[in-house]
């Protein structure tokens, strides 16, 4: 018999998108593994075999044996789209917001984004960790197990390179594992305003430049002391009044030479073409697609790029039109979903929220849903063949549900679905 440090017996029901070196496209998507009377066994943080419980206890011995109590379990929660880090709050401008103003009138007044910017240029690191920190412990509670985390709240280089390090002191004192993108056009700052070439200007001349090479140092508890670049991505807010195609292309070419897998956020309020531009320059995502066209749609759908949609987002400006997931879906694509975790237009650390919003209001299934939160968010962070399904070789990032049936996740809202969480084997979050 092998011996593995971790047996997870008596789920009731296993639920994951099955292992793929790709996103899950089309119908693909409604594709699950469902294995009742299942177990998971683990070493050395990954899973060594997902199946039926006498299999898994016929061939392995192990350290410690944890009763599932017939819950179902799922992979943990890939959110492949957040700006969790900032400071302050934009509360009077949700009541403004109520009482009818737009999100895009707001920032052309001078508020919006830039609001965030000056209370995240004031802040020190330690406030920025600090404030960053309760919502990722959320985060975690709700089951998420990596994350994006966009800069884009600094605007200047000494700020941005501010935010870089608050998400690597971060990566390093809490369980998630985060994934860091440049966003340093999110917004003109305010001593840019009406120069928007000359910001374009200082980002590739200036910020690209230093803040791409820019490493940090990962001290693993077990293991030899790395540099990893403290820059994964890089990421703008293509849209009228702020980035336009031209200016947008400008910067990810100037990204793509530096090394930086791209991804966008296109048609959040208005259709620009940006999503055309994220398929030719072959971006790992492109994010929002509120109103992109169909056109648009079938160029992405035939694309390797993955549609990241954020229900969260026209919810939380008291919307109802959302982005076209389903049509993307049927037209052959890949999609993945992401809180946009963000002061100004959704405040929400909330996977399982996601799920109940995209099965609603765009029409996923529950099990596309699933693969969308898990493997296809995985692949749009490049992290597709190491987190976001339960096989073999694939991390052991798992979540206990409160609940004997995945379909659950969606059903339910409101309240948090997830009673234990774990990372490379290890219970993070919850209860036993
Ligand atoms: O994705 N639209 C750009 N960025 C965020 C909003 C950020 C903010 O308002 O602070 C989004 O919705
Ligand atoms: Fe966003």
């Amino acid at each position: 018999m092998e011996t593995v440090d971790l047996l997870l017996t008596h789920i009731g029901q296993l639920a994951t998108p099955p292992a793929s070196s790709q996103a899950r496209k089309g119908a693909a998507m409604g594709e699950l593994t469902l294995v009742r009377q299942a177990a998971l066994a683990v070493r050395q943080g990954q899973i060594v075999a997902a199946g039926p419980q006498d299999d898994l206890e016929a061939r392995y011995a192990a350290v410690e044996v944890v009763d599932g109590g017939g819950r179902a379990v799922v992979p943990g929660f890939i959110d492949p789209h957040t700006h969790a880090v900032w400071a302050g709050d934009r509360c009077a401008e949700f009541e403004q917001r109520l009482a009818g103003a737009t999100y895009m009138e707001i920032m052309a007044a001078g508020g919006g984004i830039v609001s965030t910017v000056r209370a995240t240029r004031a802040a020190s690191l330690d406030q920025l960790v600090a404030e960053t920190r309760r919502r990722l412990d959320r985060m975690l509670a709700f089951g998420t197990t990596t994350a994006e985390i966009k800069t884009g709240y600094g605007l200047a280089l000494e700020d941005e390179r501010k935010m870089l390090d608050a998400i690597a002191v971060l990566d390093e004192q809490q369980p998630i594992d985060l994934a860091p993108t440049f966003l340093g056009a999110h917004a003109v700052p305010p001593e840019y305003r009406g120069r928007t070439d000359a910001y374009v200007d200082l980002i590739v001349e200036e910020m690209l430049p230093e803040l791409a090479y820019l490493l940090y140092t990962v001290t693993p508890e077990d293991g030899p002391v790395y540099q990893r670049r403290a820059v994964a991505f890089c990421d703008v807010f293509c849209e009228r009044g702020v980035f336009d195609v031209a200016q947008t292309r400008r910067i990810l070419e100037a990204a793509q030479a530096h090394g930086l897998d791209l991804k966008l956020h296109v048609d959040e309020f208005e259709p620009m073409g940006g999503t055309t531009l994220a398929v030719e320059l072959g971006a790992v995502s492109v994010d929002h697609l509120v109103r992109t066209g169909d056109d648009e749609l079938k160029r992405l759908a035939a694309s390797p790029t993955v549609g990241v949609v954020l229900p969260g987002t026209p919810f939380g400006l008291g919307s109802t039109h959302f982005a076209p997931a389903r049509r993307l879906i049927d037209c052959g694509g890949a999609v993945a979903l992401a809180t946009d975790l963000n002061p100004g237009t959704t405040w929400c650390e909330s996977m399982p929220m996601m799920m109940a919003l995209a099965t609603r209001f765009m029409h996923l299934s529950p099990a596309e849903a699933l693969t969308a939160a898990t493997l296809n968010a995985a692949h749009a962070l490049r992290l597709g063949r190491r987190v976001g399904a339960l096989a073999p070789g694939y991390q052991a990032d798992f979540l206990i549900l409160d609940a004997a049936d995945y379909r659950d996740l969606a059903y339910r809202y409101g309240t948090n679905p997830v009673t234990a969480v774990y990372k490379r084997g290890k219970r993070v979050a919850g209860d036993g």
